[in-house]
């Protein structure tokens, strides 16, 4: 059981999953990039991943760092901010679609 990525129908195993790890550790595990530019701090909302519905009680519920970067309706459908987002058990089976970055970002361009 782990954290298997969809990229463009691309399947990316992790080969883990651990609570004590977000999904963007989980992503850099395996260098598999998902468009941070914040390291991970919550702060550029570019890492945006989503998830099966049923899979969302699997995971840790949103933070305040997620609902200010996602509409309370994607974050429903099971859109997430990886770094934000960790497995709620080890050894879960998560199945994690990687989406591209938005266009806009929240961390200034110099
Ligand atoms: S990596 Fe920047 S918000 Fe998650």
């Amino acid at each position: 059981m782990s954290v298997i990525f969809v990229r463009q129908g691309v399947r990316l195993d992790s080969e883990i999953c651990h609570p004590g790890l977000n999904l963007l550790g989980h992503a850099q595990m395996i260098e598999l990039g998902l468009g941070s530019e914040c390291g991970g701090h919550g702060k550029c909302g570019r890492d945006r991943v989503l998830l099966e519905a049923s899979e969302l009680d699997q995971v840790s519920a949103p933070t305040a760092i997620e609902r200010a970067h996602l509409k309370p309706e994607e974050l429903k459908a099971g859109y997430r901010l990886a770094c934000q987002c960790f497995p709620n058990a080890e050894g879960l089976s998560l199945s994690v679609k990687v989406l591209a970055p938005p266009a806009d970002s929240a961390i200034p361009r110099p």
